[in-house]
């Protein structure tokens, strides 16, 4: 089931991503995405913003979150839920291990 997925290639953060629903994507949503995200190990998703609010909820691998800019990164394992306001900016930096992480 997990290959019939719809990935999106997230070239910046060198992993992957799933629209579970939004716009034009399998279940088109005009209000709202979500979706399982990959980060592949060692690996720096750089600082980035955008309008809309973002949940994150880590399903494996402790990478180390950044809120905000040139704040400490801090480590967040599995079943840590993460909030990001709308245009706070924020980064992911990913150990030996990959993120796996479900996003809104
Ligand atoms: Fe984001």
């Amino acid at each position: 089931m997990i290959d019939d997925l719809p990935w999106v290639d997230s070239p910046s953060a060198h992993g992957a991503d799933v629209f579970l629903f939004g716009s034009g994507v399998l279940n088109p949503c005009d209000s709202m995405s979500s979706g399982p995200t990959l980060q592949g190990p060692d690996t720096l998703y750089p600082s980035h913003q955008h309008m809309p609010e973002e949940l994150c909820f880590v399903l494996s691998g402790t990478a180390d979150w950044q809120k905000g800019t040139g704040t400490p990164f801090e480590p967040k394992p599995p079943w840590s839920f993460i909030h990001h306001r709308p245009n706070q900016p924020h980064a992911m930096q990913t150990g030996n291990a990959p993120l796996s992480a479900m996003w809104t």
